[in-house]
């Protein structure tokens, strides 16, 4: 299914809800995120990202048609590692399993390589987030490492592992 990523725009609001109003998909990302999650939730989300330092924060909209069906962005580490990138995305479940999250990951890190002097963008999924971790291999990233026992998710002790992309041009 073809998807592209774009700006966010308000309107966008009441369709990211919906996506995050989903445990199936909150329990694989960090905490702080409010279940149930609502429109306004979504609102100030948008709204936050649209104001972000456009320097640090790669902040996208996943479309179909369109319309919004996930997220994803890049946020630039600070200190001694300014030119890294957390990379984190989401799809709404309905789209899981088209080949959405390769395609999202894919044109995001060559926005980055191609727009901004971030040289490497790593992400962290839970060891056990096997669809995660294939779209990362999928993409290009290689897997670094296991950080073991490094999270705690819903009261369980979780291994992370961490994958990093490198810019080769
Ligand atoms: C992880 C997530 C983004 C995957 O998105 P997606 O659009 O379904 O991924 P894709 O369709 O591009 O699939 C990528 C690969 O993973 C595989 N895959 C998908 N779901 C899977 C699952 N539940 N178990 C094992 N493999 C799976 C697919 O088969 C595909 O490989 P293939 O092309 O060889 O068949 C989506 O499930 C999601 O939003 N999950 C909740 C939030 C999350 O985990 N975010 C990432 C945090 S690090």
């Amino acid at each position: 299914m073809d998807c592209k990523i774009r700006e966010w725009q308000i309107e966008d609001a009441e369709n990211l809800a919906l996506t995050l109003n989903n445990k199936k998909i909150q329990d694989n990302l960090r905490d702080g995120l409010p279940y149930p999650y609502t429109v306004k939730n979504a609102e100030e989300y948008i709204t936050s990202m649209l104001s972000a330092d456009k320097d640090t924060t790669y902040a996208f909209a996943i479309t179909v048609n369109d319309k919004a069906i996930g997220s994803i962005g890049v946020f630039r580490c600070n200190n001694i590692h300014f030119r890294t990138g957390e990379i984190g995305y989401y799809i709404a479940e309905p789209y899981w399993g088209k080949g959405i999250g390769v395609s999202a990951v894919k044109q995001t890190c060559r926005y980055i390589f191609e727009h901004t002097d971030i040289i490497r963008i790593f992400a962290e999924p839970f060891a056990y987030n096997t669809a995660s971790c294939c779209i990362l291999e999928k993409v290009g990233f290689q897997c670094e490492g296991i950080l073991r026992k490094n999270a705690v998710k819903n009261g369980v002790v979780l291994d992370i592992k961490m994958y990093g992309l490198i810019k080769e041009y």
